[in-house]
């Protein structure tokens, strides 16, 4: 990896291989309309803006021809000298589709940022302070924000207490200790490898565990750093997030009134 004086060369790895099944659809979430567009290009715009990148490699679903006609008309619009654009077929789960997507990179890519689809509004300052924490020497960067609402643990109850309610407090955890956790995550290119090839040796529970790289770069022990993230960054999972992103868009100043 290069000093934080020389960029070290950077790849986005851009999943959008899920099904969308909680927001419903019946089609890829990449797809679903987002301001009359698909999710997916104004994810690419966001990438390919931030300037980030020389390559940005896109997790598909397999066999969707829809969402790979978009890529190819959008890799015609991209000027000369935008990244250079390639896909892969995604996999069953996430960190298969990521696995995918890693494999692919070009030769002698040195730091890759892996982001979701589903996060299209993610602002180019929060790609510029995971870049920038890579450049200077982080093996691996998380955009996070902080928690607003009182965290609380439970369990189930049991006797008497269960005809009031079917859960009962155990404790509240403190706030000031937790934060949120987005994408882009930025890693140093051998520190993602080694983290999902440790994975590969996982049973299917401990599999569906993985919601995020930096749990598997966090178990091979190599310390991930923190840098602010951006609300509008949001993860389009329910119809509720699909109606805040649209009213992200609308809004009267557009997205640039939330902080980012
Ligand atoms: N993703 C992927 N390959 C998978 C599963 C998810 O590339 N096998 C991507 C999604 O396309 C999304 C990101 O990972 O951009 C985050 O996943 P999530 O929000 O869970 O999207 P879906 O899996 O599509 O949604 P759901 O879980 O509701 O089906
Ligand atoms: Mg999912």
């Amino acid at each position: 990896m290069n000093d934080a004086r020389t960029r070290p060369i950077t790849a986005v790895i851009l999943v959008a291989a899920g099904s969308g099944q909680r927001l419903g659809y019946g089609m890829p979430k990449a797809a679903v309309p987002l301001g009359g567009e698909p999710i997916l290009l104004h994810a690419l715009r966001g990438v390919v803006a931030s300037g980030v990148a020389s390559q940005v490699c896109v997790a598909l679903p397999a066999g969707d021809d829809g969402l790979r006609k978009l890529l190819d008309d959008f890799r015609l619009e991209l000027a000369d000298g935008g990244p250079l654009l390639t896909t892969v077929d995604g996999g069953a789960t996430r960190a298969d589709s990521v696995r995918s997507a890693l494999a692919a990179l070009e030769d002698g890519t040195e730091a890759v940022l892996v982001h979701d689809a589903a996060r299209a509004l993610t602002p180019e300052s929060v790609f510029h302070r995971v870049a920038h924490a890579l450049a200077a020497g982080a093996a691996a960067v998380i955009p996070v924000i902080p928690v607003v609402d009182t965290v609380k643990m439970v369990t189930a109850t049991e006797g008497g207490d269960s005809n009031i309610a079917p859960e009962i407090v155990t404790g509240t955890v403190s706030r000031q200790e937790l934060r949120s956790v987005q994408t882009p995550q930025g890693f140093s290119v051998p520190t993602l490898q080694a983290a999902h090839q440790a994975a590969t040796d996982f049973d299917e529970s401990e599999a569906a565990a993985i919601t995020d790289d930096a749990m598997l770069v966090e178990l091979l022990g190599v310390p991930v750093h923190a840098v602010r993230g951006a609300s509008q960054s949001l993860k389009i999972t329910t119809p509720l997030d699909l109606i805040i992103a649209e009213g992200l868009l609308e809004g009267p100043l557009g997205m640039r009134w939330v902080e980012g």
